[in-house]
């Protein structure tokens, strides 16, 4: 039960298995060909990872649905003993490998930037990120209570939840973006128009399938499709890790769920917070459609 302990590497949290494997993820040899997944945590994740293998496979959802999807992209810093770790899950991959993180710049394994491998990120809007963590940290069994909702703002305005600092998270892949092969998405632009984004990702991918195609992977990676798809849901993962009688893993998938959630003086207090954390960024974030 070492699971839901956190540490820190670099003042970042991370599971205690994470820490405990260290050296082997910093170690962790990427190749030329590798394509990287990144978000920070209930950003969009399963999303873009359903998105990047109905393009992988054509748009061909049978393909798509024979494995869940937690183990078809692998998850590099992953490490549940006695489960292979994502490192071992990826080294017997053959390549091209498409390949699985939420960790920050600061912590990504060097051997990534020195393969200039390309890598997709996806940035949500920080006040309903913050809510998808909350509900997620609910139902979550291996990560700490939340706490109540005013708690839990304070903890994750503070960046001391799992993989850190949502501030530090965005502006610092912002920041590479330029002088990398970043294709960077945000959620909002996804939700808003699915076929215009869905087309980077194939472009970026080296790929050209075709409108009749794309639409078909527009109507696959729905979120009313995905909720109900037993290899997205999470519904195979046992109610000992995740309790989706208390919060389901496909929650809501809108934007503006915030409004649901903060109240105005929390608001009031999380945009003076968040000019203060962004200054100097010229990442810009929609937070309602
Ligand atoms: P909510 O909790 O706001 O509903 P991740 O995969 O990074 O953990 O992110 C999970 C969030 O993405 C959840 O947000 C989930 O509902 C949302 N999501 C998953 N699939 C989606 C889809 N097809 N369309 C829109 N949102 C989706």
């Amino acid at each position: 039960e070492t699971l839901g302990t956190e540490m820190e590497v670099a003042g970042v949290p991370l599971q205690a298995a994470t820490v405990d494997n260290w050296s082997q993820i910093q170690n962790f040899e990427a190749k030329p060909d590798d394509l990287l997944i990144c978000t920070y945590p209930k950003s969009g994740t399963t999303w873009i990872q359903e998105i990047v293998d109905m393009i992988e496979q054509d748009g061909d959802e049978v393909r798509c649905q024979r494995s869940i999807i937690q183990h078809r992209h692998p998850f590099i810093e992953w490490a549940r003993p006695p489960q292979p770790s994502g490192v071992d899950r990826a080294n017997a991959m053959p390549s091209p490998r498409t390949l699985r993180t939420h960790l920050s710049t600061a912590l990504l394994p060097t051997s990534f930037w020195e393969n200039h491998c390309k890598f997709l990120y996806v940035a949500r809007n920080a006040k309903d990120c913050m809510v998808s963590y909350y509900h997620f940290q609910r139902m979550n069994q291996v990560l700490p209570e939340p706490g109540t909702w005013e708690e839990y703002f304070e903890t994750f305005v503070n960046g001391k939840v799992a993989w850190g600092s949502w501030f530090d998270h965005v502006t610092g892949w912002w920041d590479v973006r330029d002088r990398h092969q970043v294709l960077f998405l945000f959620y909002e632009d996804i939700k808003r128009n699915p076929k215009q984004e869905i087309r980077k990702v194939m472009q970026f991918m080296g790929k050209d399938l075709g409108e009749a195609v794309l639409d078909k992977i527009v109507r696959e990676t729905s979120f009313e499709k995905m909720k109900e798809n037993p290899m997205t849901n999470r519904s195979t993962v046992p109610k000992s890790l995740m309790d989706q009688s208390i919060s389901s893993f496909m929650r809501k998938g809108t934007v503006g769920d915030w409004k649901n959630h903060f109240t105005v003086a929390q608001n009031e207090r999380f945009e003076k917070i968040y000019r203060e954390k962004m200054q100097g960024s010229s990442i810009r974030f929609c937070a309602e459609l």
